[in-house]
């Protein structure tokens, strides 16, 4: 059954038409890469809270453990300038966290963004890997350019059908369409976030009819069934990130590792970085459900959370961490090397598909 010869997947060069998805915050490094690229997949360095003289190395490492095709992961959000009372309401939130976490109080400076995001692209367009992935925005035409000069293709995240429209216009290579069910931050970058909360189900129909590119369909998959389901829908790729978390090869912290395999459920909040994000409930999700709809916006608020998800690491407490996981969550896979997970998912995906057809 020809099922993962897609466009997508000829176009970039895949064996099995599945990106394991770029996930910033240190659970993703180039043993899960190489070993998701080596079994025919996709594998994504994340970019998108990296020093950018950082960057080089790690395209680097890489490109010399596999010569299969990979993509590297960049934001391209426009940093959000925060109000005072939005900043003393973060500190009224934070502040008993910090003291619990046996933390000196936060001072009253907003922290400015760790690093521009247009050194972060420029250090990813000068390591040229095979691809490049965008999130939280959309790449301006100098950036585009840059990468088909250096022959490096290009996916970019949509939420609505008119946001993967302006960016086929842009002429990116494939479209991932992120729908609500999805672990970790919303891509919405068109609209207020609300309107960016549809369902992969809906999402992805909709995205196929809206543009001509391969959209990769990413949200709440975990399994063949739902890769089948993906590809019913006209999806010539999927793009999973959860599924991912728990593999050997993931450099996921034990806290969130136990968080994970313990499951859901899951929700959607601004209190930890102020960029809407899913993740497993905790306190701090639960929490900061009063004020999150007014505090500083991203990067503002997470670099004010940082601190703490660093302390509730070392002392090995999930409630002040940031679990992000997507609604499939319950599904996860625990121990699976990330190779292996790739080719079952294929062999799940192939037997969905037989069985429907029967
Ligand atoms: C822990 C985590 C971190 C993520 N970080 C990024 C990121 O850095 N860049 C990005 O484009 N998407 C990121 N995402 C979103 C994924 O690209 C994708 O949309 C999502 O994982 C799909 O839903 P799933 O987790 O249910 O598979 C992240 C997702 C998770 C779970």
């Amino acid at each position: 059954m020809a099922w993962h010869r897609t466009r997508f997947a000829a176009r970039f060069g895949l064996d099995v038409p599945i990106v394991q998805a770029p996930m910033a915050g240190g659970m993703v490094g180039p043993a899960l890469v190489g070993a998701v690229s080596d079994a025919g997949g996709l594998g994504s360095l994340a970019f998108g809270m990296t020093a950018p003289d950082a960057i080089g190395a790690e395209v680097a490492k890489v490109l010399a453990a596999t010569n299969r095709p990979f993509a590297a992961n960049v934001f391209l959000h426009e940093p959000g300038v925060p109000t005072a009372d939005q900043l003393a309401r973060s500190a009224a939130f934070l502040a008993p966290i910090r003291a619990e976490l046996g933390l000196p109080p936060q001072g009253s400076e907003a922290p400015g963004p760790s690093h521009r995001v247009a050194d972060q692209v420029a250090a990813v367009l000068e390591a040229a890997p095979p691809v490049v992935s965008f999130a939280f925005g959309a790449p301006s035409a100098d950036v585009m350019a840059a990468c088909r000069r250096r022959g490096i293709l290009t996916i970019a995240t949509a939420t609505t059908p008119e946001e993967a429209r302006h960016l086929e216009a842009l002429g990116v290579d494939a479209i991932c369409a992120q729908g609500a069910e999805a672990g970790g931050h919303r891509g919405t970058f068109l609209h207020p976030f609300e309107a960016g909360m549809i369902g992969t189900l809906a999402l992805v129909r909709a995205c196929v009819d809206a543009v001509d590119v391969p959209v990769i369909a990413a949200g709440g998959i975990m399994d063949g069934r739902s890769i089948a389901a993906a590809l019913l829908l006209g999806a010539e790729g999927v793009q999973l990130g959860t599924a991912f978390l728990l593999c050997p090869e993931a450099t996921t912290a034990k806290p969130y590792r136990r968080a994970l395999a313990a499951g859901g459920p899951t929700a959607v909040t601004r209190a930890i970085s102020g960029r809407p994000a899913r993740g497993i409930e905790n306190r701090i999700i639960a929490e900061g459900r009063a004020v999150e709809a007014d505090l500083p916006p991203y990067p503002v608020q997470n670099e004010l959370t940082k601190a703490i998800r660093a302390a509730a690491a070392a002392q090995d407490q999930p409630a002040f961490l940031s679990l992000w996981a997507g609604q499939g969550v319950g599904l996860i896979r625990d121990g699976v090397k990330a190779g292996d997970l790739v080719a079952r998912l294929a062999v799940e995906t192939e037997a969905a598909l037989l069985g429907a057809l029967r």
